[in-house]
């Protein structure tokens, strides 16, 4: 679907203070890890991973100028949508060990609920227990961990705490992550150690969504279209380390 097409607000989530789910009114073909293009009229529009699939739903943190108009609309509301774009998460093995940090455990979310035949923990991590996300829905399909860095709820500390511990005890035959890039670069130093596949799901300034425009382009890859997931073994030297501003500008991650 390379056209925008307008769907309306069938119900709006709060989900924390700062990030809340749109629901809208219609469908899509997607796998899981994909993302489509969200288009906020007379603002802008941005890449969304899909929180929910196939009702189309995408779970939005509050940061900037079209993130904002998002959590600002309302149910009845509408917004232009794309896609979906990109490659997805390959399942690889029956015992899948889902890590997600912040909002990034929305398309783990979607992955679990499309893969309900496979074996899944999955570790959610957040600042206080105020920042962790869909525990409860995952609960449902998967073994859930949850880790707070302030302790309010489960393991105090980061995700990467609870995965060597769960690492030591348990055998995965892959691992899928997704949020902030510095916890997955240190979730993918821990999947080494024990040798297990990893594939990561990569954030980075994006345009046209569809291979084009070559604002998302890292090492000869268009995350855009080669990604957003890559396997342990294709990411870019820069992961971890730094990705480009919408100026081009090298930031740090
Ligand atoms: C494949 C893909 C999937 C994505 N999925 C999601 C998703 O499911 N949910 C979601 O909320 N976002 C997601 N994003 C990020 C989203 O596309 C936007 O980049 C984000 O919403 C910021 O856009 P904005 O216009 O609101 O902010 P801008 O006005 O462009 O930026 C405002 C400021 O916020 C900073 N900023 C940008 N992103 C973040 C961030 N994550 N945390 C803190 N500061 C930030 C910018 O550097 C800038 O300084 C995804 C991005 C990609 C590439
Ligand atoms: S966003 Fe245009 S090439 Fe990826």
């Amino acid at each position: 679907m390379n056209k925008i097409k307008i769907f309306r607000v069938l119900e709006k989530v709060q989900e924390t203070e700062k990030i809340v789910t749109l629901r809208f009114d219609g469908k899509i073909d997607a796998k899981a890890g994909q993302f489509v293009m969200v288009w906020v009229p007379g603002v802008g529009e941005k890449p969304f991973s899909l929180s929910y699939i196939p009702d189309v739903g995408i779970t939005v943190a509050d940061v900037g100028k079209v993130s904002n108009a998002l959590c600002s609309i309302s149910a009845g509301d509408k917004a232009g949508i794309r896609g979906p774009y990109g490659n997805g998460f390959e399942l690889r093995g029956n015992k899948i060990l889902g890590i997600g940090g912040g909002y990034g455990i929305a398309p783990l979310a979607a992955l679990i609920e499309q893969n309900r035949d496979k074996e899944f923990s999955t570790i959610c991590g957040a600042n206080t227990k105020k920042g962790i996300l869909f525990a409860e829905r995952i609960r449902k399909s998967s073994n859930v961990i949850v880790t707070t860095c302030d302790g309010s709820a489960g393991i105090r500390g980061m995700v990467t705490d609870a995965m060597e511990g769960l690492l030591k005890d348990n055998h995965f035959d892959q691992i899928v992550t997704c949020g902030p890039e510095a916890m997955m670069a240190e979730v993918l130093k821990i999947a080494k150690k024990f040798k297990i596949p990893t594939q990561v799901s990569l954030d980075r300034y994006m345009k046209c969504g569809i291979g084009v425009c070559g604002s998302c382009a890292v090492n000869g890859l268009r995350v855009c279209k080669d990604g957003p997931v890559f396997r342990d073994h294709e990411l870019p030297p820069e992961f971890g380390k730094s990705k480009r501003d919408k100026s081009g500008r090298g930031i740090e991650v």
